[in-house]
């Protein structure tokens, strides 16, 4: 039997999910044991063409997520309502969730998190923190036995493309923001990138995670974003050896007794790893007592970039729903053959 996917929006990350489970479908279902299906798609408005079949697209958002033949619900409309509404009925009707919501998430994660605890379902959030990279469950799951005592993140790629640009070409703020927003980098309302918004949830998401604690909000974290930023300051800071970036940073106090979150520009030496992270490109740097120093990089928006994250979290939560039939990593072979690499 399909596993049923209702979509809540089709924007840029929704269009692509769309178009990746399509693409993929035969490859899919035979890693996973199950084909996956588009069953709906929520969106605002009917009369514009999103290059996916129409007759998928209702304005009903409500009826689509509690349709009993829906298993899991895909959130990418953004923003804290009707987006919290939404999910917590579809929680409420025993689907899983997975979300790209980071204002959402880092604002009332937890009341998304108990309503989903109590119905016995998942809610996946990899997509809302740096895009592609594989961040969260790492954090969650396989730092879970360490301790981790800082995270410094390139967390938002409009404003790395901005500053970037403005260093490596002396481009212009305006122009650079302009590209970003062209290039579908940018929020709907940029101020959430320029200002460190859209930074600060993220942060607080990551701070969540890297140190176990559900009491981070947004609101806890003290922000300053880019637009203060000068040609000037960025010719000074290259004087000086050193590059603007916008960092997030999550930090253990010295006494381990609580934790501090911010978001703002900072001079970094250029031999210093994040450095050198370019264009719309995002990384996050993980201080752990016992793992040590990782660094995880690639790309941190765009649609399809996001979509792989979106669809990742798509795969993770059938799999759990498979659970009960599946034997376990290997139960669904795609018998895909090994070929002869040749003498290097
Ligand atoms: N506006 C965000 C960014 C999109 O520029 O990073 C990805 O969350």
């Amino acid at each position: 039997m399909a596993m049923k996917v209702a979509l809540l929006g089709c924007g840029v990350v929704g269009s692509e999910v769309v178009r990746l489970v399509n693409e993929q479908s035969g490859e899919l279902a035979a890693r996973i044991g199950t084909p996956i299906e588009i069953g709906g798609i929520a969106v605002r408005r009917l009369d514009r063409d999103r290059g996916v079949d129409p007759a998928l697209l209702t304005t009903d958002a409500t009826a689509l997520v509690t349709r009993p033949d829906i298993d899991v619900v895909v959130e990418v409309i953004g923003g804290i309502e009707p987006a919290r509404s939404l999910m917590l009925a579809a929680i409420k009707a025993g689907k899983s969730v997975v979300t790209a919501n980071k204002a959402l998430l880092a604002e009332d994660g937890q009341t998304l998190q108990a309503a989903a605890r109590d119905a016995g379902v998942d809610l996946y959030y990899e997509a809302s923190v740096a895009g592609a990279i594989p961040l969260l469950r790492p954090l969650r799951d396989s730092l879970a036995g360490d301790r981790v005592n800082r995270v410094l993140g390139i967390v938002n790629g409009t404003t790395n493309y901005v500053l970037d640009r403005m260093d490596s070409l002396g481009a212009g703020f305006t122009e650079s923001l302009e590209e970003a927003q062209a290039l579908g980098y940018a929020e709907a309302d940029p101020t959430a990138d320029v200002e460190g918004f859209d930074a600060a949830a993220k942060a607080a998401i990551l701070a969540r995670l890297a140190f176990h604690t559900q009491r981070v909000t947004a609101a806890d974290v003290h922000r300053e974003g880019i637009t203060g930023v000068s040609a000037a300051d960025i010719a000074s800071a290259r004087a000086m050896g050193c590059v603007v970036k916008l960092l997030a940073i999550c930090q253990r106090s010295e006494d381990g007794e609580s934790v501090g979150v911010r978001v703002h520009p900072v001079m970094l030496p250029v031999e210093h790893p994040l450095a050198s992270v370019k264009e719309a490109y995002n990384a996050v740097f993980v201080e752990a007592e016992s793992a040590g120093r990782l660094m995880f990089y690639g790309a941190g928006a765009g649609g399809t970039p996001t979509a792989s994250a979106v669809l990742g979290d798509i795969v993770a939560v059938t799999r759990n729903r498979l659970a009960n039939t599946s034997v376990g990593e290997g139960a669904h072979d795609t018998g895909l053959p090994v070929h002869d690499m040749g003498q290097t």
